[in-house]
């Protein structure tokens, strides 16, 4: 694995990562942040080590990590993109091509999504000149109601795009239910529920594509990063050639000849045996990460189990202390037959509880303990998006509470009991001293 470090140069740069990367939260003294990275001497060797291969470009530790993650999710293939919303645009995209025929999708189809959600989900359809079409969520799973599925279908409607929510996942079998019956596509953005099942089964697997993010606040990281899954052979060559500039070879960088006629082609109105590795099948992008950064996300895919078991653990833990609150928030609940990998632990004050979010999230961040915001709230009411093209199926109240009433903290493995212990005091403090009635 490690190719270019040893003896006394692998040892000083042991030492520098081991300082590197440690790290002691004190409650009340330091910033309790709602996300963190969790690295050791092991990632940052790694790292130094693509660095000294001088290759740069995606190369071992991409071709390595790219079939690390495809068996630790349990897809076929997985392609190294440069972040989630990279691997979203690939994703979408991918079911815009001429190849897939009548099943492609066009410009002015409609895509089911939420309005709940982080923009890049969904940038990529609107971009496009796709039509979203959104339904409201459950304020328990901060996932799509299900309810209003069927009302949502239009003779335009070609796809489902939707995420898993801080890592708790949708109700997979509504939409693949509904997926079936209207021939739709699903695409999954896993971004943030890397390690999350369904009946047993991974999140990331059940769409014909799906999507995962390695940005450091991500299950595990490489700084930028993304990667699109997929089984289908006949997609994975189409997403293949989206991530590479839309060319039609699909030769590894500095490889040639894969396909063995290389200049042995006839398409389009070029001439034949134009060189292959510079005839496009699509109007695609470059969104290759390097092999520095996939050196870094294969050190921490070797981590993943306990890192979303401890994400597992710390969110139980508060999970019970902020029990004792329920009056006053609505807590997070996984999805029946879920098994969250969570993001975030998201608390919503009740529609009845006379308290206000913007204070009580500054006397939090006062106190030096870290929130955030469910994304963009409501994305519709963003300014980016306010003469977007869309319909809205049913109404957007729970959308509308949890931008206006909720707020999540962090769960992330970094932190321990006493964080949360501290997090639940601050909170009881606030309550008291506010003296919130219901
Ligand atoms: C659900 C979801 N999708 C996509 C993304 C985009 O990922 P990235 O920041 O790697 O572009 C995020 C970012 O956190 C996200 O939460």
């Amino acid at each position: 694995m490690i190719k270019n470090l040893d003896g006394s140069l692998r040892q000083s740069i042991e030492q520098i990562a081991l300082q590197k990367t440690q790290q002691n939260i004190e409650p009340g003294q330091d910033y309790i942040p709602v996300t963190g990275k969790l690295m050791d001497a092991q990632d940052l060797l790694y790292g130094v080590d693509a660095v000294l291969d001088g290759w740069l470009t995606t190369g071992r530790f991409a071709k390595e990590f790219e079939r690390k993650l495809a068996d630790f999710v349990g897809a076929r293939y997985a392609f190294l993109v440069n972040s989630g919303s990279s691997a979203n645009l690939a994703a979408f995209y991918s079911l815009t091509s001429d190849k897939l025929k009548d099943r492609k999708i066009k410009p002015g189809d409609e895509v089911i999504t939420v309005a709940a959600g982080f923009p890049t989900t969904i940038n990529p359809l609107i971009m496009y000149g796709c039509r979203p079409v959104f339904l409201d969520i459950e304020l328990s799973t901060f996932n799509i109601n299900t309810d209003l599925l069927e009302q949502a279908i239009s003779p335009k409607t070609k796809a489902i795009m939707i995420a898993h929510t801080l890592g708790n996942p949708f109700n997979v079998d509504a939409i693949l239910e509904l997926a079936k019956k209207y021939n739709l596509w699903v695409i999954e953005d896993d971004c943030d529920a890397l390690g999350a099942t369904y009946r047993g089964q991974k999140t990331g697997t059940f769409g014909d594509l799906s999507t995962v993010s390695f940005y450091p606040a991500h299950h595990i990281t490489m700084g930028e990063g993304g990667a699109v899954l997929v089984n289908n052979p006949k997609l994975k060559k189409i997403v293949e050639s989206f991530r590479d500039w839309g060319r039609d070879c699909w030769c590894a960088p500095g490889t040639e000849n894969t396909c063995g006629k290389r200049f042995d082609f006839q398409l389009g109105n070029l001439p034949h045996g134009y060189d292959h590795k510079y005839i496009y099948s699509h109007i695609g992008f470059n969104l290759k990460a390097t092999d520095m950064q996939a050196a870094i996300g294969l050190s921490q895919l070797s981590k993943i189990e306990q890192f979303v078991e401890k994400r597992r653990k710390n969110f139980d833990y508060l999970l019970g202390l902020m029990r004792n609150l329920e009056q006053f928030f609505i807590l997070p609940q996984p999805t029946t037959n879920a098994n969250p990998s969570w993001f975030g632990f998201l608390m919503t004050i009740r529609p009845d509880v006379n308290l206000s979010r913007a204070e009580l999230v500054a006397y939090l961040e006062e106190r030096k303990i870290g929130t955030r915001l469910l994304f963009g709230g409501n994305l519709l009411k963003q300014p980016a998006y306010s003469d977007v093209p869309h319909r809205v199926v049913g109404t957007l109240e729970n959308t509308n509470t949890i931008m206006d009433r909720a707020f999540w903290i962090g769960i992330w493995p970094g932190l321990e009991e006493k964080h949360f212990d501290y997090m639940y005091q601050q909170l009881n403090a606030y309550l008291q001293k506010v003296q919130v009635m219901l």
